[in-house]
């Protein structure tokens, strides 16, 4: 059996990091707040009673790194590691025959995506919407398919908007094929094994497939399925795939949407899906993420830590632990530094890895990265503001910034001044690592 979202949901409940929400729910006035309180709490939810749905909606499956750990099946150190190993050893998906995501299949008037839990998750939202579909596209002309996760607005029983953003290479290949005429053919897969959900969310140069690099997470090929209404292959175990067309030279109102950086985008004219079929598993389990969550940032941020930690070793940085969070636009990194400045230089191969990042904070070996509270520690403790501050005047991060918010880049040298690491020991109380309350409390 392949693991899927449903091996990986009895993981966490063994590991007690599920909840059961079995009380109704609505998902336009109440689900949302339900849903950033399970993230809070550190857990992930499965609502198995929402107003007016045909299937259950799970939440939060990896806002930790330990869920995320155990969905790779190593210990939260080695969380990079693996995903490098992968990137160097992916494995071709196979076609299979027998797809738990076809078991049912819905095309013409039985098509009805208001029946699935989906849920407005902003105030200011638009409506409800998809966010953790992988959507899956060949590229007219190359045949290479792209995987990519995109918003996509419920617009009616049998249509959504969906939200493109060029440079992303669904972008490229839509335009590419709307400017031949034709209409782009799209298969949304949902509720996918978070590391099915890691890959589609991953960046690879235009040609190579993310399913590939899903395979070389799992050691095993993904199993794909011939989709039944249009030209693509799509993951046989998924809960939920929708497929359909993105007509040619139709653009309609989409948004506003609560985005990532937790601000709203505003109505834009953006692309739409028609659905030609949907198919799903009996007693279907719909996964929804919020933009800008624990989660996402777990999601996009682990690829762009191994990219950020990989140049630091290529220059020969001796990289202690990374964490790109709480927002994808900053990165704290921990270095034992071999000589005076190399912290700023460290920055600086950080801000050239990651186009993003707009602040790099370099720490000392014995801070916890993963720790926001030790890392402003270090930058209360161990910095001068006058030395500790590059600014990259000019050098934009992130780019859709219409008041210069993300205009310029910024390192934050937070290392103890070299040859002074004396002076800045840390204390601890005596006792080692090993002793623990829990002996006292039995
Ligand atoms: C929850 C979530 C929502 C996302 N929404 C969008 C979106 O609406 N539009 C977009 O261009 N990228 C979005 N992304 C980012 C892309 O999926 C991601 O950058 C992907 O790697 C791009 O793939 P590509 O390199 O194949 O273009 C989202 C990511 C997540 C995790």
């Amino acid at each position: 059996m392949a693991a899927d979202l449903r091996s990986f949901i009895g993981e966490l409940d063994e590991h007690g990091l599920l909840v059961r929400i079995t009380k109704a729910v609505d998902p336009a006035t109440e689900a949302g707040r339900l849903m950033r309180q399970l993230e809070l709490r550190g857990v992930a939810g499965l609502f198995t009673n929402v107003n007016g749905a045909d299937a259950s909606l799970a939440y939060n499956l990896i806002g930790t790194r330990t869920a995320l750990a155990l969905a790779l099946g190593v210990d939260p150190g080695d969380l990079r590691r693996r995903f490098r190993d992968a990137i160097d050893r992916r494995i071709e998906p196979t076609l299979v025959a027998d797809a738990p995501s076809q078991e049912l299949v819905r095309t013409g008037d039985e098509i009805d995506l208001r029946r699935l839990p989906l849920v407005t998750h902003s105030t200011g939202d638009a409506g409800p919407y998809i966010t953790a579909g992988a959507v899956i596209a060949r590229d007219p002309t190359t045949g290479a398919r792209n995987i990519s996760i995109n918003r996509m607005m419920l617009a009616g029983a049998a249509e959504t908007g969906i939200r493109m953003m060029p440079p992303q290479q669904l972008g490229l290949i839509q335009a590419t094929a709307e400017a031949a005429g034709s209409d782009l053919p799209v298969a949304v897969a949902i509720g996918l094994h978070p590391v099915d959900t890691l890959a589609a969310g991953t960046s690879l140069p235009a040609g190579e497939d993310e399913f590939a690099l899903a395979g070389g997470l799992r050691g095993e090929p993904v199993r794909l399925a011939r989709a039944v209404s249009v030209d693509l292959d799509v993951p046989a175990d998924a809960e939920i795939v929708i497929e359909g067309v993105i007509p040619a030279g139709v653009r309609a109102a989409e948004g506003p949407f609560g985005d990532f950086l937790e601000f709203y985008v505003p109505e834009m004219q953006n692309h739409r899906v028609r659905v030609t079929a949907v198919t799903h598993r009996r007693d279907p389990i719909l996964q929804t993420m919020v933009a800008g969550s624990r989660e996402d940032v777990n999601l996009l941020g682990l690829s762009r830590e191994v990219d950020v930690v990989s140049a630091l070793e290529r220059v020969g940085t001796r990289v202690v632990d990374a964490r790109v969070g709480p927002t994808i636009l900053i990165c704290a990194i921990a270095i034992d530094p071999r000589y005076p400045g190399e912290a700023k230089n460290a920055g600086l191969a950080a801000l050239g890895a990651y186009p993003w990042l707009k602040y790099c904070i370099v720490v000392d070996g014995d801070v916890d990265v993963q720790s926001s509270d030790d890392v402003w520690w270090a930058i209360a403790n161990r910095s001068s503001p006058e030395r500790a501050v590059v600014v990259a005047h000019g050098a934009p991060a992130f780019p859709r910034d219409a008041h210069g918010v993300h205009g310029s880049r910024a390192i934050i040298d937070a290392t103890i001044p070299f040859g002074a690491s004396n002076h800045y020991e840390r204390r601890v109380p005596p006792g080692g690592p090993a002793l623990d309350l829990d002996d006292w409390l039995a």
